[in-house]
């Protein structure tokens, strides 16, 4: 149940209000109170205070109200009924939006031949947790892996290889597709090829020249460089599938990227033909997206570069074109960082100047940067950028060495799955848009906001559950107030799915699985479950409580895409 919802609607349906409820922080006086009277005398001219006392025992007639009280200018305490809480609480937690919508998510969009960066790591998981959202709800979810797999990475990895090998028959333009060559691409060393030639180009016209040369024919269907192609995107597409199962995110449902959208090119010029967007411009191609009210500069989209070639801004419109013909979604979220804001701002403008898909349906998450201690993007030790691979290595040395200086022993996967935690909650924790500062050390420790403390939360309530040898009950036992704070966090977690979906914010999921803990925590160290000398009918109703608390929790984690070990 939604116990916010449905207390709020009731309390507005008896006084014909559409007032907000509050939580009070303290709860002594109340679980909610509302400033319905306030709200009313300022229509009605009213004294405030008097119209709530009058209000109170109105709303105390409610059938799940326990008492009210009014408080300082007039506001009204609800307490409500024990039972009312308990049986509430005994129903399944289960979110469900009541305007189920097709949705297509763009993230991940992991690049071919080039290692994956810091960055990816967010939008790995923080798009993974909304479509984990966005599923329990109900809502139909598409989640694409956008992969760079058709751009001048390519071009430059072709060239670096050619460099490397000019002996192999690939790069001739009469290239037989049937050729069998005996080559073969080394994982380990094809991440390498593409900084390498990058860092060559720079002071390399001419390579970077034969670079754009090969861009050019490549995306023409040069059968050599294509031949070589499919080859490294075999090992890429190998290594992406490992991260996705590394992170534990759900398996995309689409992993095509720019080739597959460039596909659709054609399609899409002849719209944009038929409706005069494109112009000449230096030699290449683009699209005017500047609008007369625009205050910031507002750069044309690039339809081809000055050779021709396909560019990341068409090939996005294409995808949008795709996505609309494929699944015809209500709406589109791209999850990426947020310095490619510019860029979704213009594609989401060409594709309602084209008449595609609506400026409207859009929405750009942009996350912000992983800083390390100094403030500055996240380094390896060594003083390289970071990699994702880089944090989860640090994360898991850090969890071993902490579990090494308790003096317990756990295996490798628990190991992995308590630093996994640690990686994801600290990410999904921060607001998705704001900078953090990532500290191995501090985000693995096992208490305060850490994801190792929200799984030894649940690896605790397992493990009482596992030790009862007594049933749990469900029927109604009076609460004390440990007990009942705990069963009213439970019935926050609709709401928290409802809110943290319709605000595209992920943090509320980790933040509320934080607040859970806590309500947990001060739960099973107030209210002794297993004790020899709490009586029967006490030990089943905890016993009870432990197992709600664990459905919910253990649902919470599910949207995070972590994993409970057995023992930590
Ligand atoms: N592959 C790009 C990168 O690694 C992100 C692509 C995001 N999605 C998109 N449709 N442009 O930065």
């Amino acid at each position: 149940m939604n116990l916010y919802k449905y207390v709020s609607d009731a309390i507005n349906e008896k006084l014909g209000t559409n007032v907000n409820l509050e939580t009070p922080r303290n709860r002594e006086f109340g679980d909610f109170s509302t400033n319905a009277a306030m709200a009313m005398a300022k229509s009605t001219g009213k004294n405030p205070r008097e119209l709530a006392a009058e209000i109170a025992p109105k709303l105390a007639e409610l059938d799940f109200v326990e008492s009210t009280s009014v408080a300082g200018p007039g506001f009204i305490n609800i307490k409500l009924k024990d039972e009312f809480i308990w049986n509430a609480a005994a129903q399944p937690q289960a979110p469900k939006t009541s305007t189920p919508t097709t949705i297509d998510l763009d993230y991940g969009a992991y690049n071919v031949a080039k290692s994956l960066h810091i960055g990816h790591l967010r939008t790995s998981i923080v798009g993974d947790t909304f479509n984990r959202i966005a599923n329990l709800l109900g809502h139909k979810t598409y989640s694409w892996n956008h992969i760079g797999d058709w751009g001048k990475p390519m071009a430059l990895v072709i060239a670096w290889i050619e460099r490397l090998h000019p002996e192999l028959p690939y790069f001739s333009d009469n290239f037989d597709p049937e050729t069998d060559v005996d080559f073969e691409i080394n994982p380990s060393e094809l991440n390498t090829y593409y900084p390498a030639a990058s860092s060559f180009a720079k002071g390399n016209p001419d390579f970077q020249a034969h670079a754009q040369e090969i861009k050019a024919k490549f995306q023409d269907g040069h059968a050599g460089y294509f031949a070589l192609y499919e080859k490294f995107l075999k090992i890429s597409l190998d290594m992406m599938n490992d991260t996705v199962k590394r992170l534990n995110i759900l398996p995309f449902d689409y992993d095509l990227g720019e080739r597959n959208a460039a596909q659709y090119l054609p399609d899409v010029e002849k719209i944009l033909r038929a409706k005069n967007l494109i112009e000449p411009s230096d030699g290449a191609e683009v699209i005017i997206v500047k609008r007369d009210t625009d205050n910031k500069p507002m750069p044309p989209y690039m339809w081809t570069d000055s050779r021709g070639a396909d560019t990341y801004d068409s090939t996005d419109l294409a995808a949008v074109y795709c996505r609309k013909k494929t699944d015809n979604p209500d709406k589109i979220i791209y999850f990426t960082d947020l310095r490619q804001s510019l860029h979704f701002e213009q594609l989401f403008r060409a594709s309602e100047l084209s008449g595609i898909f609506d400026y409207n349906n859009f929405e750009h998450i942009g996350y912000g940067t992983i800083n390390g201690r100094d403030g500055k993007p996240f380094k390896t030790r060594d003083g390289n950028a970071a990699g994702l691979d880089d944090i989860i290595d640090a994360v898991n040395e850090a969890v071993q060495a902490r579990v090494t200086e308790s003096g317990k022993t756990l295996d490798n996967d628990t190991i992995s799955a308590i630093a996994l935690a640690a990686v994801k909650f600290n990410d999904l924790m921060h607001d998705v848009r704001s900078d953090y500062i990532f500290d191995p050390a501090a985000v693995t420790s096992f208490e305060g906001r850490t994801g190792p403390y929200i799984l030894y939360t649940a690896v605790r309530l397992n493990s009482v559950l596992k030790r009862a040898t007594f049933a749990s009950d469900s029927n109604y036992m009076p609460m004390c107030a440990e007990e009942r704070n705990l069963m009213i966090g439970i019935l926050d977690f609709e709401r928290t799915v409802h809110t943290a979906f319709e605000n595209r914010a992920t943090d509320m999921i980790a933040n509320y699985a934080y607040d859970l803990c806590q309500l947990i925590n001060t739960f099973y160290h107030n209210c002794p479950i297993l004790r020899d000398d709490i009586p029967e009918n006490i030990r089943a109703g905890r016993l009870h409580i432990v197992q709600v608390a664990l459905n919910t929790l253990t649902k919470t984690i599910d949207l995070m895409g972590l994993k409970i070990p057995s023992e930590m």
